[in-house]
């Protein structure tokens, strides 16, 4: 917490109470308890920092414990002597005394090419950002892209809008039996995390972890859906991400419900964009790409949301699985650190 405070200004989101508060609810608080943390220090104070966080995956329908390599840091004086490069070697030796079965990251783009180094494989699935513009006037008047495209994008957009059947509710925390819906939604991919509602309420219901709106679905008192929202601003300009989403895979009406009232929940909120990454050839890009989302090349020096993995000593299986280029993924923001 020392070396949180000292040297980083992390989280850089907006939550609820103080930065102690955010760490305690990220480390101490989690619905899947257990993590390791490895510190390089100098003169008594922390310079180097990685942990790896407990969590839930699902590797071809199996339950297995992973660990989410989270909160890689070097002070700026102290970049280049290999620090990140022993505290993620002390994490590996942890997380094999702790039978994690596998160690997972979402890297920046330095530490990418750190992970890479120390063997770490990259999932061969390449993740998109599809983003629907839903204030075009503001949005065009911003780019080079000039009238006419505006006017296109927004007639586009009318013949494109869905219409809401009205089921879609917003809620404070998950209904009980959101985990019913979610393993069955889990069922149907080769790699996702785990989404009980323990999990969910701790993720998105918890102030001190951020502020999200969630999203549900029900059918007659059953829970067939849920989307959750993280509204957030950057350079004067408002957006919001669909950071999570899971529903009932034979009612596909209810995805587009929920996507419906996400773009609703991003205009009330005078949100420029919405926006959402998924793995490509999800099931959900043919909805997205019906209701007027765009795939959003990313800028030149932007992150790029990949996901590198390592599986444990022995674990030749899950190396087979995990290394198939046909993997059906379903990893959303809200599985990263990066919201
Ligand atoms: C990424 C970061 C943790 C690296 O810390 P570090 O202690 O300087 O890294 P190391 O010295 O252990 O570097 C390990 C390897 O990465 C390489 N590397 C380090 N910084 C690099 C850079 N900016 N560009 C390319 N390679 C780099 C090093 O050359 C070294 O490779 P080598 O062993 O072949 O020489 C540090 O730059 C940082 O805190 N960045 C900001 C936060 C961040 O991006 N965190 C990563 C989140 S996944």
């Amino acid at each position: 917490m020392k070396m949180f405070e000292e040297v980083m200004d992390w989280p850089g989101f907006v939550h609820n109470g103080t930065g102690l508060d955010y760490w305690e609810w990220k480390y101490r608080r989690r619905s899947c308890p257990g993590f390791a943390s490895c510190a390089a220090w100098s003169n008594g104070h922390p310079v180097s920092h990685a942990s790896w966080i407990n969590s839930q995956m699902l590797v071809n329908g199996r339950e297995l414990l992973a660990g989410q390599i989270s909160d890689l840091y070097t002070h700026p004086n102290f970049r280049g002597h290999g620090l990140a490069d022993r505290v993620l070697g002390c994490l590996n030796k942890h997380s094999l005394a702790n039978d994690v079965e596998m160690m997972f990251a979402f890297p920046s783009s330095i530490g990418y090419e750190i992970m890479r180094k120390r063997g770490y494989f990259e999932i061969g699935s390449q993740f998109v950002q599809y983003q629907l513009i839903t204030n075009p006037s503001k949005f065009f008047a911003q780019t080079k892209l000039g009238m006419l495209k505006r006017m296109a994008y927004e007639a586009m957009l009318a013949v494109r809008s869905p219409s809401l059947r009205g089921t879609v509710e917003e809620v404070d925390s998950f209904p009980e039996d959101v985990g019913e819906m979610t393993r069955a939604f889990e069922a149907r991919f080769d790699l996702v995390a785990r989404h009980s509602t323990e999990y969910l309420n701790w993720r998105y219901a918890d102030p001190a972890g951020g502020m999200f709106r969630i999203l549900i679905t029900r059918q007659e008192a059953r829970t067939t859906g849920f989307a959750v929202l993280r509204p957030y601003s950057m350079d004067d300009a408002h957006y919001m991400d669909i950071v999570d989403m899971m529903f009932d895979l034979n009612d596909p009406m209810v995805a587009q419900e929920l996507i419906a009232a996400a773009i609703s929940a991003a205009q009330d909120e005078c949100a420029d964009g919405i926006q959402t990454w998924l793995p490509g050839g999800h099931i959900l890009a043919p909805i997205l790409g019906r209701t007027g989302f765009l795939i959003r090349a990313p800028l030149t020096g932007e992150r790029q949301l990949r996901m590198l993995y390592q599986t444990a000593e022995g674990e030749d299986e899950l190396q087979k699985t995990l290394d198939r280029p046909d993997l059906k993924i379903h990893i959303m923001l809200g599985d990263t650190d990066w919201v």
